[in-house]
């Protein structure tokens, strides 16, 4: 029997397939094969990372260990980055395990000797020397990158290369502001990326950086942004309006599904009418704005209830009504689910097919 979107218990994660593909797609030809290390904690899922792979793309970029083991397990990716900083040995220890189990090739970012011993200590080989690029979070002063590449050869590490994720410059919506600053970062990532070639040599051959905001920059033939060889991008798959504020090629793929639960009339005095949905802060990352309602105006969010109200000309929905709600910021918004339902065409609103569902599998740390 088919599920029809109107069978969802709701809130629940839709995911038009259409759209997802086309993204895959549109970063594919722009990034093919290992020009591009998906992001997995954009969506945290083994089943959609699948699809990843079948666009060309087999290394992945995870940001918790436990990203790495279900990448691991499931059989998807053969080549897996953590890029972030963990000192914590029994997960360390995790990813050192599935590495050998698996076969699949683990490598951790490092920014100091204490990330770059813990590393060492639970048996992983496969470090990457992750530089402050101008993002006030993890990464190594760049004049002391390569002092640590040294020590991690000295500690019979594999230094890979270096990563520098200039995530401050993401969301800037001036283009040409937005190339001079990336340049500028990916400026100090290069000169990085050659001191640790010539401390632990030129096998430490991975320069890694940027974001869907920055997938395009990366010019093959430039001095500089051609020398960054893989781009770490992740919501480029199923977006979010934050993003889509930006003038990316990257289409909404993924909406929340909810059901009008309570609705209330304006009077002919003037005052407004609204409508209130299922939705609200625990099924809906926050930190990047209110959600969108096609047609209205969104009011507030609360715990479990977004209140909107339609724009004029557009009618106040009925009690039981399906409506999507359009995340500002993917990855928190995906980890609150257990599933994403992909169906045939959101634009068939609840008539809509379910035709897959994809395990949230890689939420937890
Ligand atoms: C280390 C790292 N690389 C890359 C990204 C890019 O992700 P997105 O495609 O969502 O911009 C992020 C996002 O926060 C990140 O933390």
């Amino acid at each position: 029997m088919t599920t029809r979107l109107i069978d969802l218990p709701t809130p629940a994660l839709v995911v038009d397939a259409g759209a997802f593909e086309r993204n895959l797609a549109t970063m594919a030809a722009v990034r093919p094969g290992a020009t591009l290390r998906p992001h997995v904690k954009a969506h945290k899922s083994t089943s959609l990372a699948a699809h990843q792979v079948t666009h060309g793309h087999s290394t992945f970029t995870c940001a918790t260990p436990r990203e790495v083991v279900g990448m691991a397990e499931a059989g998807v990716g053969t080549d897996l980055l953590l890029a972030n900083e963990t000192i914590d040995p029994v997960r360390l220890a995790a990813m050192a395990r599935v590495e050998s189990a698996t076969g699949a090739m683990v490598t951790v970012a490092v920014d100091s000797v204490e990330t770059l011993e813990a590393a060492r200590a639970a048996g992983l080989r496969n470090v990457l020397i992750d530089v402050n690029v101008g993002l006030p979070r993890c990464g190594i002063q760049p004049e002391r990158a390569a002092d640590l590449a040294t020590r991690a050869a000295e500690s019979h590490l594999v230094v890979r290369g270096v990563m520098g994720y200039e995530g401050h410059l993401m969301a800037l919506k001036d283009r040409d502001e937005q190339r001079a600053k990336v340049l500028a970062s990916m400026t100090t990532l290069i000169e990085c990326s050659r001191a640790v070639r010539r401390a632990v040599g030129d096998d430490a051959s991975i320069v890694s950086a940027g974001g869907t905001g920055t997938f395009d920059l990366y010019d093959p033939v430039h001095p500089i942004l051609g020398q960054v060889n893989e781009v770490q991008a992740g919501s480029y798959a199923l977006m979010d309006t934050h993003y889509g504020a930006l003038s990316l090629p990257f289409e909404q793929a993924l909406f929340v599904v909810g059901t009008v639960i309570s609705r209330t009339r304006g009077t002919n005095d003037g005052s407004p009418s609204w409508a209130v949905v299922d939705i609200g802060l625990k099924s809906l990352g926050m930190d990047h704005g209110t959600p969108t309602v096609d047609d209205a105006a969104v009011w507030f969010c609360s715990d479990e209830h977004t209140t909107f109200s339609p724009n004029p000309g557009h009618t106040l929905p009925a009690i039981g009504e399906r409506v999507l709600v359009r995340p500002a910021h993917v990855d928190p918004t995906v980890a609150m689910h257990a599933a994403m339902h992909v169906v045939d065409d959101v634009r068939r609103g609840a008539d809509a097919q379910v035709l897959e569902v994809w395990p949230v599998d890689l939420r937890g740390w």
